[in-house]
């Protein structure tokens, strides 16, 4: 079963979702000495099976792949009606109609039986957990399950069913907020000090996320008790990701983030801009019925490269990321992370006293 610890460089890509994560993104991070993740959120199983077709194909180097865990229940449809009204005019302003506010599962049992036949060294679980019978199954193929977690309750709750590693993502970190409830201190915990609440709580290997965008970060979190950081935002503007032309020029700008239900119904971090701060206060906690309604009107605003009107996901220290090639900026962050410990060794040891 895979280890994190026999990684290379102890780097692992985030899953990025609508976008961002793509095929070359994996190798390339793969082929650097990180685990190079896919995101199977939004795709179809055959999209999936064809993407790690695709990372086969170009690298024999250990692969992870990461699933949303379906919500358990449709959202009250009294509590969407008032915000889609609200939405309306968004939609046409940019003469799209909004989608229609369905809940789905997102093909969760189909990506399931894909997984358990392809034997990928990591599936990742964001928003929940899989039952014992799905994490058997993954075993069985060989395959080690990490569990994205968000508190200690969550971390024990996690081990107790059977993860092999857990993904500690802090308040920084860009996207969604990836535990297992959407209320409202589903916000969280700064990185470091979840970590070593996590680390007193379980034995797990733990992967830490959150403003992981250069060396010292990096070189921070493996103080703090992780195995590996998980990069996301940092390498979005590697020429390998898919991330939107628009949002690649504003990444590097001083754009402060916040976190919000605009764009999904579900707690995410994003940069501010005109669509967050007009609904963020009123959009209801409906993932993924608000995902599916605003859709349409969010590929249109990327199409047309209106940073205004669609979901600029990004962790707190987007303005660290570097328009270099994913292995590059991979193997720079293991060089860093190695001089920052190195400097910060020598300046603590006692012959410096
Ligand atoms: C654009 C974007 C998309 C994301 N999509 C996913 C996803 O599909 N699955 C997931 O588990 N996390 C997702 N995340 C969260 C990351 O896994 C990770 O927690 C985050 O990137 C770490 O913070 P950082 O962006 O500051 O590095 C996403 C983050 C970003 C920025």
């Amino acid at each position: 079963m895979f280890d994190p610890v026999t990684l290379p460089e102890p780097i692992v890509q985030a899953p990025m979702a609508g976008g961002a994560s793509t095929p070359a993104l994996a190798v390339a991070v793969c082929e650097a000495g990180g685990l190079g993740f896919l995101a199977a959120g939004y795709k179809s199983a055959d999209a999936v099976r064809e993407e790690i077709g695709a990372v086969r194909s170009a690298t024999n180097q250990a692969l992870g792949v990461n699933l949303f865990v379906p919500t358990s229940a449709p959202a009250e449809p009294g509590s969407l009606s008032g915000y889609l009204r609200e939405l309306e005019a968004d939609a046409a302003r940019l003469g799209v109609e909004l989608g229609e506010a369905r809940y789905e599962d997102d093909a969760w049992q189909d990506k399931l039986e894909l997984l358990s036949e392809q034997r990928v060294a990591v599936v990742s679980f964001t928003f929940g957990y899989p039952s014992v019978e799905v994490i058997a199954r993954l075993h069985e193929a060989g395959t080690a399950v990490w569990i994205t977690i968000t508190t200690v309750s969550e971390a024990l709750v996690a081990q107790a069913a059977g993860a092999d590693a857990l993904v500690v993502q802090g308040s920084e970190a860009g996207g969604h907020r990836g535990g297992f409830s959407d209320d409202d201190d589903a916000g969280g915990t700064a990185v470091l000090g979840l970590l070593r609440l996590v680390r007193r709580a379980v034995a797990l290997p733990l992967i830490a996320a959150g403003a992981i965008a250069d060396g010292p970060a990096l070189a921070a979190v493996l103080c703090a008790g992780a195995t590996a950081g998980q990069v996301g935002t940092a390498l979005m503007l590697a020429p390998e990701a898919g991330t939107n032309a628009a949002q690649r020029a504003l990444l590097p700008q001083p754009v402060p983030t916040r976190l919000t239900r605009a764009f999904t119904g579900h707690l995410a971090r994003g940069m501010v801009n005109r669509f967050l701060l007009d609904h963020t206060a009123t959009a209801p906690s409906a993932y993924p019925e608000i995902h599916y309604a605003t859709s349409a009107l969010r590929a249109e605003a990327r199409r047309r490269g209106d940073t205004d009107a669609f979901n600029l996901w990004a962790g707190e220290a987007h303005e660290l990321a570097e328009p270099q090639a994913a292995a590059e900026i991979i193997r720079t962050m293991g060089t860093e992370a190695r001089q920052a410990l190195a400097e910060v060794s020598a300046r603590l040891s006692p012959e410096n006293d």
